[in-house]
């Protein structure tokens, strides 16, 4: 009877495990960025963020969305690097090729950067996730990656911290339609011409499906 409750007990937990590693990261903050190419507007890039597994790169990223000093936030930034089949390098803070300013920059003044969170390392790349560029490790800063294929390769050595959740048609756009030149450069310029945190109150940060295992 006491070895049967504790064998099963055994089983929940595996059971609970399983679940864990299973489930995708939860998005919570949303944001957008807006898309220009040349002279057109080509749409809302709209992004979902994974605050519990990696706080401080979202953070960082909610607070580069929201601020309207282009020094500092993501706002007329560009993507100076987009490598077809690849990915969209973004952040270019005032279409500065070597732009590293992050929040954290009391902690880890320049050009040092803000370490990696263990828990965006332990993603895998698919097509359309947000990653951390890097000069090594614990160097993030502003630039971030926009996926266009699973880059497995990657995984382990950049922070996961969101996915694309809409304007998917954007990304493949930035994927097969911009034309680059030396150092995978954009011949006319993409830039993000508005951006910020999308609010939505509604949710609350319960997560019912593994509570519910947890009882069985
Ligand atoms: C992008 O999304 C924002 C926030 O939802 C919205 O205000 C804006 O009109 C959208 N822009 C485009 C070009 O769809
Ligand atoms: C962004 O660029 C536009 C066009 O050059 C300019 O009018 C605007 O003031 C800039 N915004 C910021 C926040 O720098
Ligand atoms: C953002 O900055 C630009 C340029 O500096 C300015 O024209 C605009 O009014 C500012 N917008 C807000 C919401 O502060």
């Amino acid at each position: 009877m006491q070895l049967l409750s504790v064998l099963s007990c055994i089983y929940c937990l595996f059971i609970s495990c399983m679940a864990v590693s299973d489930s995708k990261p939860k998005v919570e903050t949303k944001g957008f960025l807006t898309i220009k190419h040349g002279d057109d507007i080509k749409g809302n890039i709209t992004v979902g963020l994974y605050d519990a597994v990696t706080p401080n790169t979202v953070a960082n990223f909610k607070a580069l969305l929201k601020n309207n000093d282009s020094s500092m936030g993501l706002i007329n930034s560009t993507s100076n690097r987009i490598i077809a089949n690849f990915m969209a390098q973004f952040g270019f803070l005032n279409n500065d090729r070597a732009a590293n300013y992050h929040i954290f920059q009391d902690q880890y003044p320049d050009p040092q950067g803000f370490p990696d969170e263990k828990g965006g390392l332990a993603l895998n790349h698919n097509k359309y996730q947000l990653s951390m560029a890097n000069r090594g490790k614990n160097t993030n800063s502003c630039q971030f990656f926009i996926t266009f294929q699973e880059t497995s390769w990657l995984d382990g050595g950049y922070v996961v911290f969101g996915e694309v959740i809409d304007g998917f048609e954007v990304v493949d756009y930035l994927n097969a339609e911009v034309k680059t030149s030396r150092g995978d450069k954009p011949v006319k310029e993409v830039k993000v011409v508005a951006c910020g945190v999308i609010q939505n109150s509604q949710e609350e940060n319960t997560d019912a499906t593994l509570e519910q295992l947890d009882e069985l």
